[in-house]
């Protein structure tokens, strides 16, 4: 008993002692890494976390909040994995590397409408948006033609635009440009730059498009300007690339802010489209999405998926599976669709009211601004106006988390931090301009 009591007093003390220090090998390189910059974005989520102000407000990160602040399981995804759990026939096997087939049929069905022709669409799951951003980079840069006397494919992507576009599609060796796509004398869609820039634009380029309730500014083109671009984007034969991180959150349909996306498929257009279920379904942690190509004929279907999954394999083998099960799940069921449809709407009605109640307390507190903008835009985020000056006042100050460069998740307000944010803006912003 005694012995066996030292021997434990023994091991305890051994993991307690202070460890003995390595000889460093002559040939470390380690010590010659430097330190790499924080994310733009979840560096800031990650001082939010440790900021002690009971008054802190996060509203930097794209995730849904509810009225209380908490994040959301939407009560559909709750049933699907409830079903999961019953079902005995589920399994923890691997998946295929394009993913499960069942679950990309009914993504894609949900994405391009029932009325397409799923026949000569190739389609692959993907580790979320950002993963199907990947997969599409490395298509692009390995099968599209360069145009003449350009040694790289250039991929023209919004100014401003999702922060992590940029890197992505350097690191698939694309030649990252940009298209003017925002205002900021009037915080309006700089329609006529973009146009000008496409124009300008090599032919044969890539050009990225944000399906619906763009981030950051929360402005889309109308129908007729999409109608308009697509008509310019042919004419030039460029590349289309859709990326679909917000189908339901623009105007809380997800049918109807899939429009932009099917006009261009009904116009011809050879769409490549990268598809997340982060935000809509609310499975931000569970990485699923799709990457999809729109082919002429199912040949090139089956050539095009033939070499995703080259591209797939070398990356990660093969996708998770229990976020595609919960979407499978949901949009294999009438019923828990009809109630998705319904979690959805009542994400994006949350989100619009926060907009127009922001605007309202603003004038509340006292501020002159035309803040009008903010409820003429869509989707999760208000593009402000306010400087990187008065984003950094808002965090020193006053401990409301956001991106510099003035947007706002409106997901982060709810009826008990709104008058704080409200005022706290209305400080910042007070006699100064927020259009430049
Ligand atoms: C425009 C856009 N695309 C893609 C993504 C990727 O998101 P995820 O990888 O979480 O699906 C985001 C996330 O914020 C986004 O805003």
């Amino acid at each position: 008993m005694y012995l066996r009591l030292a021997t434990l007093f023994l091991f305890t003390a051994t993991l307690t002692q202070p460890t003995v220090a390595f000889a460093m090998p002559s040939n470390s390189y380690l010590s010659t890494i430097p330190e790499g910059p924080p994310d733009a974005i979840l560096g800031i989520a990650e001082s939010f976390k440790s900021c002690t102000d009971p008054n802190k407000v996060n509203v930097c990160v794209g995730a849904y909040r509810d009225s209380s602040g908490k994040p959301w399981i939407l009560p559909s995804v709750r049933k699907a994995e409830e079903r999961m759990l019953k079902d005995d026939t589920v399994n923890k096997e691997y998946a295929p590397i394009a993913g499960d087939g069942r679950y990309v049929e009914l993504a894609l069905r949900f994405a391009y409408g029932n009325e397409m022709d799923l026949g000569s669409v190739a389609g692959v799951q993907s580790l979320s948006g950002t993963g199907a951003c990947r997969i599409g980079g490395h298509f692009f840069a390995r099968f599209a033609p360069k145009p003449k006397g350009l040694d790289r494919l250039p991929i023209y992507i919004p100014n401003p635009t999702w922060g992590n576009h940029i890197q992505i599609f350097k690191e698939c060796g694309l030649d990252v440009q940009r298209y003017r796509y925002y205002d900021s004398k009037t915080n309006a869609l700089d329609y006529d730059g973009l146009i000008a820039d496409l124009k300008e634009a090599p032919d044969g380029s890539v050009i990225l498009l944000h399906s619906c309730a763009h981030n950051p500014t929360g402005c889309d083109p109308t129908l007729q300007q999409w109608k308009d671009i697509s008509d310019l984007i042919k004419e030039k034969s460029h590349h289309v690339f859709f990326d679909s991180a917000y189908q339901g959150f623009a105007s809380g349909d997800a049918e109807a802010d899939a429009a932009a996306l099917r006009l261009f498929v009904k116009e011809g257009h050879n769409i490549v489209l990268a598809q997340s279920f982060a935000k809509n379904f609310g499975l931000y942690g569970e990485r699923t999405g799709t990457l999809s190509v729109v082919c002429n004929t199912p040949e090139e279907r089956s050539a095009v998926m033939s070499q995703l999954k080259l591209i797939i394999r070398p990356m990660y083998s093969s996708p998770p599976i229990h976020g595609s099960s919960i979407v499978k799940t949901v949009l294999e069921d009438e019923e828990l669709t009809k109630e998705y449809y319904a979690n959805c709407e009542e994400m994006a009605d949350r989100i619009g009211s926060m907009r127009r109640r922001l605007v309202e307390v603003l004038k509340e507190v006292g501020s002159t601004h035309d803040w009008s903008h903010v409820t003429s835009q869509i989707g999760m985020f208000a593009f402000t106006g306010m400087s990187s000056d008065m984003c950094d006042e808002l965090t020193s100050k006053y401990s409301i988390f956001l991106t510099r460069d003035g947007r706002i998740s409106l997901a982060g307000l709810n009826e008990g931090n709104i008058e704080y944010v409200a005022k706290a803006i209305h400080d910042v912003t007070d006699g100064k301009s927020i259009t430049s």
